[in-house]
């Protein structure tokens, strides 16, 4: 089968590492790529916005399966020209994607139909939302309604700090995606990234992934992408598995299927593990980046077979096999990110660091120009290790990242201190 795998960051790296291991590939193009996938299939030059030209190109090299992986392209309907032209797609139509686009409605439908979440509130004028916090008092968290990037979100340890969030919300900071705002009760507990595959009917989680989205050692600073990964995620116990696909992913198939909009794709779970049990923060419509990346050097099942299988409506009965061992992924940035930073910068001894076995350096913002690799993205790197234990894997993806040359890059050097704490205390 030919594919087509939409996207440029490194959860599409880790995706197309994954499906060229498949018996079943044929072609793997990828829309546009990056400096690091030229080895894994061929990088095109399409225009993702013109569907049109999409479904054209698909008609073309004979497509049997289009793999959608950033959100902005499914929120924008890409799935839904690909179905009317009868071309299998996995990723959800942008009604579906609406669990991720728009907040309120998420918030809406888990009230509907119980799913546990901050208790919220909807707003389009400020002195309403402003009236309700002061009412409900700090922390608190306020939120664009749309799509801002991930950095839509501001948890406000103060009334005052909410209040100005609001503001810049309605004064235009996303634009759009400001135009309504959530104000929700804060959660307090460990985040888990929860992952499922889904067919409209049916749902198979995939293992379990934590990621670190503030920019600094120990959780400081300003939130970010994700700057690092590792599966499994010693928090998400297997109780905590059958109770989040019970009580989040399950109704939530049902929810999509009653409004007329199934939800076919991966389903993309963030949640706050409270003393009441696992919690939605958040939906998204995709893989998470840089949670592909452990979840994709783990998979021991043939990911294109799944994603078909979801696409078209064959999962029932699937089950997925995964390596034993923990993955765990270091993201390198450019120095200056989450805010700005330099481009264009050469990053050297890429070989060396993915020499070993179990060692993969997924790209994210890289080029190629000629011989060389530069950096043009604020996310660069994903150095990602297989090991015995969190431990091991830290360790052996520390040592391919000092194995890096690219002073223009940083890291965080602590990925994986919760897991590695709580190995250490048996
Ligand atoms: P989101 O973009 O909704 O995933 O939010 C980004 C980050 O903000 C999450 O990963 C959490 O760390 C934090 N966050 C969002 N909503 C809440 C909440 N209700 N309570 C506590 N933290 C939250
Ligand atoms: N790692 C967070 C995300 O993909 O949104």
């Amino acid at each position: 089968m030919n594919v087509l795998l939409i996207g440029s960051g490194g959860r599409e790296h880790a995706l197309a590492f994954a499906l060229e291991r498949s018996p079943k590939l044929d072609r793997l193009f990828i829309a546009p790529g990056n400096g690091g996938m030229a080895a894994l299939g061929t990088c095109v030059d399409l225009d993702i916005a013109d569907h049109a030209a999409v479904v054209g190109f698909c008609r073309e090299n004979a497509i049997g399966l289009v793999v959608v992986g950033p959100e902005a392209p499914l929120v924008a309907g890409i799935a839904d020209a690909l179905a009317a032209a009868a071309i299998p797609v996995f990723g959800p139509s942008a009604a579906a994607a609406r669990l991720e686009g728009s907040k309120g409605f998420t918030k809406d439908l888990c009230a509907e139909y119980g799913i546990p979440t901050a208790a919220y509130a909807r707003f389009t004028d400020a002195a309403a939302a402003r009236a309700y916090i002061e009412a409900q008092g700090a922390p608190i968290v306020v939120k664009a309604d749309g799509l801002a990037a991930g950095k839509g979100v501001v948890v406000a340890e103060t009334v005052g700090e909410a209040i100005a969030a609001v503001e810049a919300c309605f004064a235009g900071e996303f634009s759009e995606a400001g135009a309504e705002v959530v104000v929700e009760e804060c959660l307090v507990g460990e985040e888990a990234s929860f992952f499922a595959i889904c067919d409209g009917s049916n749902a198979v989680p995939l293992a379990t992934a934590q990621d670190h989205k503030r920019v600094g050692d120990g959780d400081t600073g300003p939130n970010t992408g994700g700057m690092g990964a590792y599966s499994p995620a010693p928090v998400m116990t297997p109780a905590l598995v059958e109770q989040t696909m019970k009580e989040i992913i399950e109704p939530t198939m049902r929810a999509m299927r009653d409004k007329g909009c199934p939800f076919t794709g991966v389903l993309y779970a963030g949640l706050m593990i409270t003393e009441k049990g696992p919690e939605l923060i958040e939906y998204n419509a995709r893989f998470g980046d840089p949670e592909a990346q452990v979840l994709m050097l783990r998979l021991k099942s043939d990911l294109l077979d799944l994603l078909f299988a979801a696409a078209t409506g064959g999962l029932a009965g699937k089950t997925l096999d995964w390596r034993d061992e923990t993955a765990l992924t270091v993201v390198m940035a450019a120095k200056g990110y989450p805010g700005t930073y330099m481009k264009g910068s050469e990053i050297r001894g890429l070989d060396k660091a993915g020499a070993p076995e179990g060692v993969e350096v997924f790209h994210a913002g890289t080029k190629r120009d000629g011989d060389k690799v530069l950096a043009v993205g604020g996310r660069v790197l994903n150095v990602t290790a297989l090991g015995r234990t969190v431990g091991e894997a830290q360790a052996r993806a520390y040592e391919a990242v000092d194995a890096i040359d690219w002073p223009e890059g940083f890291a965080r050097r602590d990925i994986g201190w919760r897991a590695v704490a709580r190995e250490r205390n048996g």
